[in-house]
């Protein structure tokens, strides 16, 4: 998958996007990254990227022009286009899921209080909210969304397994988990699980799953 990320903060989303898996998938090549400054498709001397909203009220918008050029010169007929706002449809497992399948992606980042919407209107494809909160700044949201769809591009994950046994994925949050040593300050891991028996542990994972959910998250089993 090629993912172009057009934002005003670059350095924003280099980092968490160039390390561990997320640079394993490039080197691999089941990712070509490339993250771009918008203000690079500004054409005059100042680089202007915002200006007063029409209306009155505070704060800046981002031009229209910058971003239809910056869009414009780097999709291709297959690609998708995604605005990222806090005003967007809110990404979930599903989303990244269907979002995994494309062949380009192209995401734009918003900023200040908004982005004129004849972006929304006449060239996004989507427009996607990662949460409802307000970040000071779409590039935040754009390395969430990437490593969430990126991860689920086949063969990025070493055990393709660990995609499937997600949260989420069931409807029902994943079963707690415990490692070495088996106690812990007086806390012994649950003996089930140190059985061997599958059958039992599976029936022990899926009750956890549940009273979890039911816990952290009563809306997903509604
Ligand atoms: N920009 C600011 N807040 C955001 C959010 N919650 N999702 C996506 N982009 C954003």
């Amino acid at each position: 998958m090629r993912i172009d990320i057009i934002t005003l903060f670059p350095e924003i989303c280099r980092a968490p996007l160039s390390e561990s898996i997320m640079k394993r998938a490039q080197e691999n090549g089941a990712l070509e990254l490339r993250i771009h400054n918008l203000r690079d498709w500004t054409t005059d001397k100042h680089h202007v990227v915002d200006d007063a909203p029409f209306g009155g009220g505070q704060g800046m918008v981002m031009k229209p022009e910058p971003i239809f050029a910056a869009v414009e010169s780097l999709r291709r007929p297959n690609s998708v286009t995604i605005l990222m706002t806090p005003q967007g449809k809110r990404f979930d497992q599903t989303l990244a899921n269907e979002m995994s399948k494309q062949q380009h992606l192209v995401v734009l980042c918003g900023h200040y209080e908004g982005i004129d919407h004849r972006v929304v209107e006449h060239l996004a494809n989507a427009e996607i909210s990662i949460g409802d909160y307000v970040l000071t700044n779409g590039a935040i949201a754009a390395v969430v969304f990437v490593d969430a769809v990126v991860r689920l591009i086949p063969g990025v994950l070493g055990d393709d397994q660990s995609a499937i046994d997600d949260s989420f994925r069931g409807g029902l949050l994943e079963a707690p988990q415990y490692t070495r040593p088996a106690e812990f300050r007086g806390w012994t891991v649950p003996k089930v699980l140190l059985s061997g028996n599958h059958a039992q542990i599976a029936a022990w994972r899926k009750e956890k799953a549940v009273r979890r959910t039911r816990e952290n998250r009563p809306d997903l089993l509604k």
